[in-house]
């Protein structure tokens, strides 16, 4: 690359170049997935030979393994081999931040639907049939299943972490107006459409291929070494795409890989394991419920001086990304706000349920809502609206956050007054009062839910990705990264690039695999940052090759370097069309020996952060936005629909608007199912009963709001976003918190008696509570 082009200048060629492009660009993957051609782990062309595996798991939240009997079902025809800890030849361990999991338990169990066993079969459905016939007993031990019982005997996965800036304690001493309170805020699953799953097959000298279903393909290869006691070279894994993932496959796709590739290892033969939905929703850990407290202290003029908050996470039997999570949590504790004096505290806190793990917005949902609720209640007691409360306190250039880092490029009053304005926010309201003054069966709310979503990793060495890019003898191109696409459109994105800096069109490239030996060392495919990391490192390889062909192109038409650019598959000087094609200058280039491959790595710069002090500039950038939410409450019945979600939302320069709007909408329904019907929902004893689609309701055609209306506020972008475009993969998700008080402020329409509950979601069932609680 030229050193003397600044990226500025690059960037804003790009910029040109693509306005067609971001428009109507679409997702790669649309024309496979409606044929139904898209291929998936359970699609791979399995070897013949290959077994099927079922895992074995407990069936009590906590105990001692007394005794388990597997006489019967290793008697059983077409049965293989069961595994056990005992056949590991590594260590039993799959814990990622924490070694505290282990793969197959060993003498304890700690929660309903841990591993124990892999019954390894002729068939899953022979499989499934030994399952049944083993004999397990076990001395049941006291259970914990919520993340105050935990608290209450001291069960904690590792030490609390601290956030603060200011002094709270004193400057609560000043406000005019202090309240405090406790929140809760569920579960939810993650229902991916594509189970959890892992095909392995063996290579030659002991190697062994693994096809996983993961958004973290190094995080496979890394456990299933340790787990097998091998070097990391001889395990490759490879993914083409997932059907979803939404963070539920960042960690909690591993443990089904390493023991598919430990029967390999093993057997010597391929073995696939892929879990049935019951079995995926029992094994595997989902968001984390939080239980909460707050207090609040606001000035006469309602402007936040102090805010407070513990947070008690329900980690689950072990660490898994918890601690990431949590860390997370205190990062968006005060969302879109700027307050003086903040002390946030969260305690991640062991209990007997399966591992809870990452998912969409990373507990950054779970602290926002403590905030939006400690807002309502202030609001409530003071006898304003929310709304007033939230203006007042939004993010300005250079706050600073309870973290250290100074605000940058802030667009939240910007998105704020966009949306007031652009949705007419007057007859908005003027509607909904109308509407409740004439209407007594009925009531609408209304709620505003400003968003604010730092970008990165927030563990800083986590933030670089790599790309290798070949162009082929003919001028097609292949591209491998570390990005894996599961659904959110990366590859698209990552297409578009090279799409944009060669000037060739969509069909002469192509996106490759996922795969370990040829993008090694990955981070997993979260923090909305895929795009970002693996886009820029495309870039640069691409400008890399780029300035390569122009210096071939130089010396074949005896012009300087700087007169030629690419354009439309030819070759242009000073803007003036040539006879020398895409295609004749990859030739010339071959010809001149001249490498036509790049490698490029990337790593986020700027960022930094001191765990010691909990001080720094650990995000790269941050999305805003806002959402004004509006519902109507049947109060016969409990039951609500949204009529609209207004929202303007900070894309930066979106480089691809249809894609991102579908990130958008989708996030938006994600977080309206947490915040109002999902509800997870464990007994005494530790054992799932939301454990169907029966008793467990996610957000279908009907539930969603009526009308979804999202326009981009007009910003520059950030130039640490890839082409300026922002990611867009997590923070809408938590515009899905306005649902949840709109439907209180109706309920409130209905009964001035209702006294605010936080405790989501909300169901029908406490709607109804609430409109007639006396
Ligand atoms: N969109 C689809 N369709 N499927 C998914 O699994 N995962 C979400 C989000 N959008 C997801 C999705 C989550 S949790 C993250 S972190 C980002 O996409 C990851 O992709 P990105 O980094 O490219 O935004
Ligand atoms: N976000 C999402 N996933 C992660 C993170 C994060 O900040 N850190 C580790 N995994
Ligand atoms: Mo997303 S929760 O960072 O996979």
């Amino acid at each position: 690359m030229h050193k003397n082009k600044s990226n500025n200048e690059l960037d804003s060629k790009l910029d040109a170049v693509s306005m067609s492009l971001r428009q109507s660009i679409k997702n790669l993957d649309s024309y496979t997935h409606v044929r139904g051609e898209s291929l998936y782990v359970d699609d791979v062309n399995a070897r013949q030979g290959t077994f099927h595996a079922v895992v074995f798991d407990s069936p009590k939240a906590h105990g001692k393994i007394k005794h388990i009997d597997y006489s019967k079902a290793e008697a059983l025809e077409g049965v293989e081999r069961i595994f056990t800890y005992k056949d590991v030849p590594g260590e039993n361990e799959i814990g990622g931040i924490i070694k505290d999991e282990p793969l197959f338990a060993e003498k304890e169990v700690h929660f309903w639907g841990m591993p124990i066993a892999l019954i390894v079969a002729e068939s899953e459905f022979i499989a499934r049939k030994a399952r049944g016939l083993i004999d397990i007993d076990i001395e049941e031990l006291p259970v914990i299943t919520t993340a105050k019982q935990a608290k209450a005997k001291g069960s904690f996965i590792n030490a609390p972490r601290s956030f603060s800036l200011g002094d709270s304690e004193k400057a609560l001493e000043d406000c005019a107006y202090v309240f405090e309170g406790e929140t809760f805020s569920n579960g939810q699953e993650h229902l991916y459409i594509e189970s959890q799953g892992a095909y392995a097959e063996p290579l030659e000298n002991g190697n062994i291929k693994i096809t996983s279903s993961t958004q973290g393909p190094t995080a496979v290869q890394k456990t299933v070494a340790n787990v097998l006691g091998v070097a990391m070279h001889k395990i490759e894994v490879d993914v083409t795409r997932l059907g979803g993932g939404f963070g539920g496959k960042e960690d909690q796709a591993t443990p089904w890989a390493v023991m598919a590739a430990l029967a390999t290892y093993h057997l010597n033969q391929s073995v696939k394991l892929i879990l049935n939905r019951h079995d995926d929703l029992r094994m595997t850990g989902k968001r984390h419920p939080y239980e909460s407290t707050y207090k609040i202290g606001l000035s006469k003029d309602l402007k936040i001086l102090a805010y407070e908050a513990e947070f008690l996470q329900n980690s689950g039997a072990a660490a898994d990304l918890s601690p990431a999570i949590a860390e997370r949590t205190l990062f968006h504790a005060t969302n879109s706000y700027f307050v003086p004096n903040v002390t946030t505290t969260v305690i991640s806190c062991k209990t007997n349920l399966p591992p809870n793990t990452a998912f969409r917005g990373f507990g950054g949902p779970q602290g926002m809502f403590v905030i939006e609720s400690a807002i309502a209640k202030a609001a409530s007691e003071i006898g304003v609206t929310s709304r007033q409360i939230q203006e007042a306190n939004l993010l300005d250039e250079n706050d600073t956050f309870s973290y250290g880092q100074i605000a940058k490029k802030v667009e939240a009053k910007n998105t704020w007054n966009s949306a007031k304005n652009t949705f007419n926010i007057e007859a908005l309201e003027n509607e909904v009062e109308d509407f409740n003054k004439n209407n007594n069966a009925f009531k609408k709310g209304i709620a505003f839910m400003p968003i604010c979503f730092g970008i990165s990793f927030t563990n800083t060495p986590m933030n670089h990705a790599r790309a290798l890019v070949h162009i082929y003898l003919d001028g097609s191109v292949g591209i491998s990264t570390a990005a894996v696409e599961m659904g959110q459109g990366v590859n698209t994105k990552i297409m578009q690039i090279a799409a944009q800096v060669f000037s060739i069109p969509i069909e002469k490239i192509k996106i490759e695999t996922t795969n370990t030996t040829r993008v090694a060392n990955t981070s997993p495919s979260a923090a909305s940052s895929t795009a970002d990391l693996n886009g820029k490192a495309t870039l640069m390889a691409c400008n890399s090759l780029l300035e390569r062909l122009k210096t071939v192109a130089s010396e074949d038409l005896h012009v300087s370097e700087d007169s030629i650019n690419l354009k439309d598959e030819f070759v242009y000087v000073n803007n003036k069309k040539t006879g020398l094609s895409w295609t004749e200058l990859i030739s010339k280039t071959m010809l001149k020996r001249v490498a036509l491959t790049e490698n490029a790595h990337y790593a986020t710069p700027e960022i930094h952060f001191d765990k010691t002090k909990e001080k720094g500039h650990p995000f790269a950038y941050h999305v805003f936005g806002t959402a004004i939410t509006t519902v109507t409450v049947d109060c016969t019945r409990g039951i609500y629909e949204f009529d609209s979600v207004k929202i303007v939302h900070d894309y930066g320069k979106s480089m691809s608007e249809g894609i991102d709007l579908g990130q958008v909408e989708g996030a938006l329904a994600q977080g309206i199912g947490w915040m109002t019907m999902e509800e997870i929902a464990y007994n005494d004893e530790g054992r799932l009963l939301s454990n169907a689609l029966s008793t467990y309701k996610i957000p279908d055609i009907f539930s969603v709001p009526k009308e979804v209306e999202v326009i981009p506020v007009e910003t520059q972008g950030h130039e640490l976003a890839i082409l300026k475009s922002k990611a867009v993969g997590e923070p809408p998700l938590m515009y899905g918190i306005g649902a949840y008080f709109a439907i209180q402020n109706a309920i409130k329409a209905f009964n001035p008696n209702y006294d605010l509950k936080f405790h989501a979601p909300m169901t029908p069932e406490k709607v109804l509570m609430g409109l007639y609680q006396k």
